[in-house]
């Protein structure tokens, strides 16, 4: 991994005035000594984030993103925090010394290599004499020469001419076999694509890592599409077709479009609709969750016109909608995907349609209303219903004041009625949460946690905190929270000072780096005195002692040594007068 010394990172960040930086990606104004902006990492329209010159850091009030001129680059461009500081170091004209940060060593590399050099030899044959069918074929799916280039779409021939070719570069086998390229039978090797049109497929990096093959004679063995096998550089629930050329193209749009099959995201894209990708006709899988959810843009739910895009659309909607994502849905009508719809009506036809997507609960509400007679008042209750318990966690009140008025009017229940149910329905949830002890427990955890993530905020902050932390706690019962402590307080006797954004810059090489953003992401009050971390500290020890006295009973209840049970009792008490 990468090394650049932790001085020269500090340096480039004194260099780098993040106000000047952050007003290049997002408008920014002046209020008082701090900037201000829209947030771009959560969906918003007022100016919830400031920018501190003085202090080196962002910080938006609204959703609690935070961090140094590194973080906010990082972030906005999705790019890794070494490519981020590469980057600022230019813009503001400094050269690097580390030179291993250019030259890093790419993982895999031998595999990146045969999968490239496998796309090449695929893309040749299709434009030999022998590929012509196969050409004949794109081209009778009005996919141009320009296109066939863009997306590298080959072909393969008969049974070896792959594994032969890649045997005269003396790959070993073994590594042929893991790619998921070439099948191993006893002693024989052979090709896993025979006669298929070929399209590569990228990681979210744009590195060949697999194949899909496609049919395209009419006495083709089945099935449709062949794709490499898994390999621990190919794993199908890792992979969103067409991300990584698509990532600029949804920057400036601002939305990302998600269809079914890398046929549809292909067609979006020659068409001039770049910010398509496809999800290669799965379910969404978590790591694509999260990936979807790191481009900080709406999405738009575009899959096949029949019923199981229907249903796709519905269990991947809400999937979305639960991380928070904000979803909307279009359902094409006529033809059976984008594809089709694009070649038979036209881009501006589609374009119309993604314009008029509408809002992901709207498309629940006619996706609840299949195969329920709504004439039939018990299936109507039951649809109401649904329809509520849909709208739980729905946020926006306007959204949801439309909905409950749409309804009332289409089904001639009173308007009270149904908000006093879906309040019921809320409610429900409220009492259940608060009747069980675990979540009450759990409520109080929360709370310690939170005076906790203050202290440990503070101290990233400024020194005086961290002497605070030493001379009036000392540690934290819990592992994580003491192992974090002890990295600021190691990270300060080595530089004899601290401030948020340099231990930010220190926090992207440690372990901990994921609870330190969950911290500073967590804090919404900014204000920091010396009176606010001694109020946090107490009541961190009052938590510590409760805890400690807790044990002790527990122990005192075990104890069959009548003096030593007397002794804990003694300690007991001396605890719960300090509490
Ligand atoms: N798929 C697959 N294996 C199959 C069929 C489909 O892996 N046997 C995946 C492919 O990634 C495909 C996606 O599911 O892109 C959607 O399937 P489908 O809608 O049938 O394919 P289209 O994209 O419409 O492909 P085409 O237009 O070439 O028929
Ligand atoms: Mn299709």
């Amino acid at each position: 991994m990468f090394h650049i010394d932790d001085a020269e990172i500090n340096h480039i960040r004194e260099n780098a005035d993040i106000v000047e930086i952050v007003s290049s990606y997002i408008p920014l104004t002046q209020k008082g000594k701090n900037f201000f902006g829209v947030c771009p990492f959560h969906n918003d329209h007022a100016p919830s984030m400031s920018v501190s010159s003085e202090k080196g850091i962002f910080k938006c009030f609204s959703c609690g993103a935070t961090g140094n001129v590194f973080k906010f680059v990082s972030d906005f461009e999705n790019i890794s925090f070494v490519e981020a500081v590469q980057k600022i170091a230019e813009k503001v004209g400094i050269t690097l010394k580390s030179q291993i940060v250019t030259k890093k060593a790419k993982k895999n590399s031998l595999e990146y290599q045969i999968m490239d050099f496998s796309s090449l030899f695929f893309q040749n044959n299709l434009m030999t004499e022998k590929g012509l069918t196969a050409l004949n074929y794109l081209k009778s799916r009005a996919l141009d020469e320009d296109t066939i280039k863009e997306f590298q779409i080959g072909l393969s021939f008969s049974s070896n001419s792959l594994y032969e070719l890649l045997k005269t570069k003396k790959y070993e086998n073994k590594t042929l076999v893991n790619l998921g390229l070439i099948n191993q039978n006893g002693l024989n090797f052979h090709d896993i694509f025979v006669h298929r049109i070929m399209f590569p497929i990228h990681n979210i990096n744009g590195e060949t890592v697999g194949f899909t093959g496609r049919i395209y004679q009419k006495d083709s063995t089945p099935p449709k599409y062949l794709n490499s096998k898994e390999s621990y550089i190919f794993k199908k629930g890792n992979i969103l077709f067409n991300f990584h050329r698509a990532k600029d193209a949804i920057r400036i749009a601002k939305k990302v479009i998600l269809v079914e099959g890398n046929m549809d995201a292909i067609r979006m894209y020659s068409v001039g609709i770049k910010n398509t990708i496809a999800l290669m006709g799965t379910s969404l899988t978590s790591y694509q969750i999260q990936e979807l959810k790191k481009l900080r843009v709406p999405i738009v739910l575009m899959f096949d016109n029949d019923s199981a895009g229907n249903i796709a659309t519905y269990q991947n909607g809400n999937l979305l909608e639960k991380e928070g994502m904000n979803v909307s849905v279009v359902r094409l009508s006529g033809e059976k995907d984008p594809d089709d719809y694009i070649i038979k009506n036209g881009v501006e036809k589609i374009q119309n349609n993604i314009k008029n997507a509408i809002s992901f609960l709207e498309f629940k509400l006619s996706y609840l209303k299949q195969n329920k007679n709504l004439q039939d008042s018990e299936d109507l209750a039951n649809y109401i219903k649904e329809v509520l318990e849909n709208m739980k966690d729905t946020t926006d009140p306007i959204l949801k004041e439309i909905t409950l008025k749409k309804l009332s009017e289409d089904y001639g229940v009173s308007l009270v009625t149904l908000k006093e149910e879906l309040e019921k329905i809320r409610k429900n949830e409220q009492i259940e949460v608060k009747i069980t002890p675990k979540e009450e427990s759990q409520n109080k955890n929360a709370k310690s946690a939170d005076s906790i993530h203050h202290i440990l905020y503070f101290m990233m902050n400024d020194p005086k905190y961290i002497l605070m932390y030493k001379s009036k706690l000392g540690y934290f019962k819990d592992a994580n929270y003491r192992g974090l402590a002890n990295e600021i307080l190691a990270y300060y006797e080595i530089h004899k000072t601290i401030n948020l954004a340099d231990f930010l810059t220190y926090a992207e090489s440690s372990k901990l780096k994921e609870e330190i953003y969950k911290i500073t992401t967590s804090i919404k009050d900014e204000n920091i005195n010396e009176q606010i971390m001694e109020e946090y500290i107490v009541a961190v020890r009052k938590k510590m002692k409760e805890q400690e006295i807790k044990e002790l009973k527990e122990q005192q209840k075990q104890e069959l040594d009548e003096n030593r049970k007397l002794n804990i009792a003694m300690r007991i008490q001396a605890l719960k007068k300090e509490v």
